[in-house]
């Protein structure tokens, strides 16, 4: 997949780990930021890492304006702001993946509840606010920053749900690039509702018993697991 892979919101650890690993399988990344040096110093850090990376760091819009497969991974209160700041730079035939949990920690409240969103689920308000054309893909919300910021495989199955098969594929494609993970089409995009509260158990498990778990789907045929 050659396409440039931005991640809005890319500073933070979710955003942050997501890049260093496809920076790692040799995707062409971009760091997005409110602040174009802040995505420039994400991007250089990682290039310590990676010195073949190719990787660089843009503010939102112009990060959105390089590439057509974008990855929102931002708070929850700053999502429908964000979505109409860039809805300019959004043209039809990109695909959207919200990695977003509401958690009822972004109104002061608890890391281990969600908020209730009107539309079901940030993904779902996602695709509410996007031009038409854009295809949301709901992903990555079970894969915890601390799995990606790391070297060893991530233990955790990605389920992707949209109501656009094609972009769930490229979704798909994209999530086995990082070692460990197995994806499976989740179908519809209204069951984001369910992976982002998953998120919200897994953080509620991490708390109680002192780790980073992650999520495996058992039983279903091989051909239901895209790996690598
Ligand atoms: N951390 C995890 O393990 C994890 C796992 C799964 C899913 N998620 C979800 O992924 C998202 C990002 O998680 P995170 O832990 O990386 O979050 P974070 O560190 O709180 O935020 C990520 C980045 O979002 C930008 N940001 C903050 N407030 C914003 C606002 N109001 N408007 C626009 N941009 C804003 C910041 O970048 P700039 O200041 O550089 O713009 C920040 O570095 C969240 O929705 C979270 O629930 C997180």
């Amino acid at each position: 997949m050659m396409r440039p892979i931005a991640l809005l919101g890319g500073t933070g650890p979710e955003g942050f780990g997501l890049a260093l690993r496809w920076a790692r399988a040799g995707e062409t990344v971009i760091i997005g930021s409110r602040d174009a040096q802040r995505a420039q110093d994400a991007a250089e850090k990682i290039k310590q890492v990676i010195p073949s990376a190719k990787i660089s760091g843009q503010e939102n819009m112009a990060a959105c304006s390089a590439a057509d497969l974008l990855v929102l991974t931002i708070p929850f209160q700053g999502h429908a702001s964000l979505l109409k700041q860039l809805k300019p730079a959004l043209r039809p035939g990109t695909i959207l993946i919200d990695a977003t949990v509401p958690l009822a920690a972004s109104v002061g409240g608890r890391a281990s509840r969600t908020l209730g969103v009107w539309q079901g689920s940030a993904a779902q308000e996602a695709a509410e606010l996007v031009p038409q054309g854009v295809s949301v893909v709901a992903a990555f919300q079970n894969v915890g920053a601390e799995m990606l910021d790391a070297d060893g495989p991530v233990d955790c199955d990605v389920i992707v749900c949209s109501d656009d098969p094609e972009a769930s594929k490229v979704v798909r494609n994209l999530a086995i690039k990082i070692p460990g993970i197995r994806a499976l089409d989740g179908g519809k995009l209204e069951n984001a509702r369910i992976l982002e509260q998953i998120t919200a158990l897994l953080i509620g498990l991490n708390i109680r018993h002192k780790g980073h778990s992650g999520i495996r789907i058992s039983g279903l045929p091989a051909a239901a697991y895209n790996s690598q």
